[in-house]
């Protein structure tokens, strides 16, 4: 019998190298905990905090076309902008690492850190051509 081998040439060996790292630093994500996010409580809170009613059910239907599209964005980067707005609008100085902005600064203050986990990564498990592939 025959084992499946991974075609390995010059040409693809950092790419397979690539693939490899990627799927170690998953399991080690899961190993300790970072992925606890809860997908189905990001989505009701997406729902219930109204994001949709601006950014678009699919978080990729923005009503205004200067409106970010958030789908398919990297979930850290996600937390770190609402963070910093909850930053920015509680009045924290400029060099704090802020975002100041009237309507999201606003939204981002009802948000706990587990809405931010939470909504952080059920948008980023959402389809997109952003450049994060899914
Ligand atoms: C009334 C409209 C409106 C609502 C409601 C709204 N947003 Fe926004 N959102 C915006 C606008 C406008 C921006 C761009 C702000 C800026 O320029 O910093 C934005 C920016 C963002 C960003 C930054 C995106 C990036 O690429 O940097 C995130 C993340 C975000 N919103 C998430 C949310 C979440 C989560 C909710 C619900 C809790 C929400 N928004 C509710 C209008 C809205």
């Amino acid at each position: 019998m025959s084992r499946p081998t991974i075609p390995v040439s010059k040409n693809n060996i950092g790419d397979v190298m690539n693939k490899l790292l990627i799927a170690l630093l998953g399991s080690l994500a899961m190993a300790t905990g970072v992925q606890a996010a809860d997908l189905i409580a990001g989505e009701a809170a997406y729902q219930k905090f109204t994001c949709a009613s601006c950014h678009g059910a699919d978080a990729k239907s923005p009503i205004m076309p200067e409106y970010p599209i958030l789908a398919g964005q990297y979930a850290d980067y996600i937390a770190h902008a609402l963070t910093a707005y909850q930053r920015g609008q509680a009045g924290a100085p400029a060099t704090a690492n802020i975002r100041k902005h009237a309507i999201m600064g606003a939204m981002a203050t009802q948000l706990s850190a587990t809405d931010i986990a939470n909504i952080s990564a059920w948008i980023a498990a959402q389809p997109s051509d952003l450049a994060v592939r899914k």
